[in-house]
């Protein structure tokens, strides 16, 4: 048997690291490890191979940025070929970025079977270029790996055969429960002159939030007042400080001497950096269920979100964009509030031995 699978931005890396692990592990098939290169930066990228323990890239395809079509079709040109060359069994796509759905649809219409993992996730707003990429790769894809039992409803709400649906629980907690204790080992806040539980943690990149000067300012303004009880560190995603840059608000951060800009972190630092906060400030959704995982309050920067067992189980609050309640939830969190929340059904570091023994079948 021969798999394939796919990487392409970020929030893939330590989704296959553990997969890629259980399947060389169980030993029952040749392995290719494909980077679309959607993120190419060395913070975006090569960072993570080294923190995870992954093998290099078999093959890198360097698609680079571009428009999401641009994209989109860059991924799939190259992927075609690199299937027709290699003639996998299984290709496994992770996640919701462009790549995931890129390589999905080339495996449907080439005919090779294709396992989602990370499938049945739904924010139900079709605004966000990740719920499309979602909805279409599910449809694509024969073996659908979810992450909660969410997933599963989803899905079956959609009309997809239930046998198509396996409940393996959450692939990235493996990497989290592997990697944490070397994690937090790393002594980051004390490196950065922070005390740990002392301090919060922002991140930023989805367009909706960074790419409207009035959004991104009003979030300004309520850090702007939370910077004033608590200091903040903000790794800076490279679209996000495009948009900063753009938009002239240097200046305005310059301004708030408890805000820390700094470059991305890799995967070990950003886990030390974020496990001993007390508290997260995200648009991401990967970090929902880090900080699920790890116990400490998130305030999730959107409207909705696809992981809803980070609310109803977790310790995340979907707090939206207006500045006057991400600054009162802040503050409720600061003088002792924030959700404790438990750790979500097979969010137990086990995951990628499921998936390994469902491939296997
Ligand atoms: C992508 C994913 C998003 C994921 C995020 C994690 C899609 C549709 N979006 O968004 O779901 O949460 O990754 O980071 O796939 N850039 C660099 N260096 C890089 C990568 C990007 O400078 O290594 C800059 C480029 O200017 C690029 C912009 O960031 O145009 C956006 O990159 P892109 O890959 O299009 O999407 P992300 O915003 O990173």
């Amino acid at each position: 048997m021969k798999i394939v699978h796919v990487v392409g931005a970020r929030p893939n890396f330590m989704k296959i690291a553990p997969i890629l692990q259980a399947v060389a592990r169980a030993g029952f098939a040749e392995q290719k490890l494909v980077h679309t290169g959607q993120h190419y930066d060395p913070s975006m990228s090569d960072v993570f191979f080294t923190d995870l323990g992954m093998p290099r890239p078999d093959i890198y395809m360097g698609v680079g940025s571009g428009s999401h079509a641009e994209q989109t079709a860059k991924v799939m040109l190259g992927f075609e070929k690199l299937c027709l060359e290699e003639r996998p069994n299984l290709v496994v796509v992770v996640g919701d970025v462009n790549s995931t759905f890129a390589c999905a649809l080339v495996a449907a219409k080439l005919q090779i079977r294709c396992a989602h993992v990370e499938a049945g996730l739904r924010s139900g707003d079709m605004r966000m270029p990740e719920e499309v990429n979602r909805v279409l790769t599910d449809r694509m894809c024969e073996l659908l790996l979810t992450p909660s039992r969410d997933g599963d409803e989803n899905l079956l709400r959609e009309g997809t055969p239930p046998e198509r649906i396996h409940f393996v629980g959450n692939v990235m907690i493996d990497s989290l429960l592997s990697h944490l204790p070397r994690a937090k080992a790393l002594g980051i806040p004390e490196k950065l002159d922070l005390d740990p539980g002392g301090y919060g943690v922002l991140t930023l990149h989805r367009p909706s939030n960074v790419d409207d000067p009035v959004v991104l300012g009003g979030l300004l303004g309520a850090v702007e007042e939370l910077q004033r009880r608590i200091p903040i560190v903000f790794p800076v995603h490279p679209r996000t400080r495009k948009q900063l840059e753009t938009f002239g608000f240097g200046p305005r951060m310059a301004a708030m001497p408890g805000l820390r800009l700094c470059e991305p972190f890799g995967y070990l630092e950003f886990l030390g950096l974020t496990s001993q906060a007390r508290l997260v400030l995200t648009d991401s959704g990967g970090l929902q269920e880090e900080t699920t995982a790890v116990g400490i309050p998130c305030l999730t920067l959107r409207e909705n979100t696809e992981r809803p067992v980070t609310v109803t189980e977790g310790t995340n609050t979907v707090v939206g964009l207006d500045p006057a309640r991400i600054a009162a939830e802040a503050n409720g969190i600061l003088d002792g509030g924030g959700k404790h929340g438990r750790i979500p059904a097979l969010w137990d570091g086990k995951s990628s031995e499921r998936i390994a023994a469902l491939f296997r079948r």
